[in-house]
């Protein structure tokens, strides 16, 4: 049994007694505690341990912890909310090197998305509040953070040596209240990203690299989405993924078992990405979809080889879809896809692709 300890309180307590009063910086690296946002904001450099206890965020406004100093801590405790503004968002936002973020037991971030929700996402209707920017937040952790009910898209990934371990991302209210592009885990140029023991519910890929190198996705669990992406990958400014491993991950209810989409007429490649011990279940469209012909966010269907897709691994990838889905579609252009190595792939259930292409060798639709 573990027993969490208080944790030392050096100096005043800030924004916790005076929550009312302007923000006053504190002047020393104090361990402080804050009831509101803009206390907070205020005094971010100067405390070594931000705990954030029950803050309401104003609406339109950003929990800016941006710019932290270098070893600060940040614990999230009881409910934070957020006001309610048709806004790009994002939510939150913390940034700095050697920064823990650590999600307090029993803690949630409650999006409260339903007063956004439209079934449009982000590609229209009301403008909708990215929740969380991990944007240069470098030799950092974020550990046991409960997001509830995004707005839009959750986690944005933007760092190096980022580890991301027991979050849970619930918008499980959005199947039927019109959750959209509720993306768990967008990553782009990043590395060293580790993400361990996700729990997803959500209407949108569990996780989607973008761009990237050195990347692990363990022990992840994914239901209601789009499944585990890596892109689309071309069309901006960086367009590499590189040794990417999602493994140990269960895929249920959801889209798509395992997604590799690469966008039509880019340039860019995906290379050494291992999906080992993926275990799928209800998959609705797709148990496997690698396809190369992705524009504007839909597939064209003609392919193009100007983001290869070389040293795909697949070890243990096995379950079954609906009886209406394709087990696996695979759509390369000409000699885009090469060195593939499929060992222990077993998708049943539903129906085989008639619409394959350039399939490399050893592996089958
Ligand atoms: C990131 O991690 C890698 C591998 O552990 C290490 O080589 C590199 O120096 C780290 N970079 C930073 C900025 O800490
Ligand atoms: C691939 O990424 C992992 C995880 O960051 C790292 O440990 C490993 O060294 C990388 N492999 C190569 C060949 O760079």
């Amino acid at each position: 049994m573990h027993t969490i300890q208080p944790l030392l309180t050096y100096g005043l307590a800030v924004g916790a007694v005076l929550s009312s009063a302007a923000p006053t910086a504190v002047e020393k690296r104090a361990s402080c505690t804050f009831t509101d946002a803009a206390s907070a904001m205020a005094s971010k450099t100067a405390c070594s341990t931000i705990t954030l206890n029950n803050i309401a965020v104003p609406a339109g406004t950003t929990l800016d912890l941006t710019g932290l100093t270098s070893g600060t801590r940040v614990i999230f405790e009881g409910t934070t909310t957020f006001g309610y503004q048709e806004w790009s968002g994002p939510l939150v936002s913390i940034s700095g090197t050697d920064i823990t973020v650590q999600g307090a037991s029993g803690s949630v971030l409650d999006g409260d998305g339903a007063r956004w929700w439209d079934g449009q996402g982000s590609n229209g209707g009301k403008t909708k509040p990215k929740f969380f920017y991990a944007h240069s937040l470098d030799s950092s952790s974020i550990t046991g953070i409960t997001i509830k009910n995004s707005p839009v898209q959750v986690f944005s990934i933007q760092s190096n040596n980022l580890s991301l371990t027991d979050i849970t991302v619930d918008d499980a209210d959005g199947d039927t209240q019109g959750g959209h592009n509720t993306d768990a885990f967008d990553i782009g140029s990043s590395t060293y990203i580790t993400i361990t023991n996700a729990n997803v519910h959500n209407q949108d890929d569990c996780i989607a690299v973008n761009s990237g190198e050195n990347i692990i996705f363990t022990g992840g669990t994914c239901t209601g989405g789009h499944g585990l992406s890596i892109g689309s990958v071309g069309g901006r400014s960086d367009n590499t993924v590189k040794n990417v491993t999602i493994e140990h991950s269960t895929v249920t209810n959801s889209q798509n078992g395992v997604r590799i989409k690469t966008v039509y007429g880019a340039t860019g490649s995906v290379s050494e990405v291992t999906y080992s011990n993926i275990q799928m279940s209800g998959i609705t469209n797709y148990g496997i979809v690698i396809e190369q012909d992705y524009e504007n966010g839909s597939p064209t269907g003609t392919p193009t080889n100007g983001v290869p897709i070389t040293d795909l691994t697949l070890n243990t990838v096995t379950g079954s879809v609906s009886s209406g889905a394709t087990e696996i579609y695979i759509l390369c252009g000409s000699g885009s896809c090469s060195s593939w190595t499929w060992t222990g792939v077993s998708i049943t259930g539903g129906s085989k692709s008639t619409k394959c292409e350039n399939v490399p060798s050893g592996v089958s639709c």
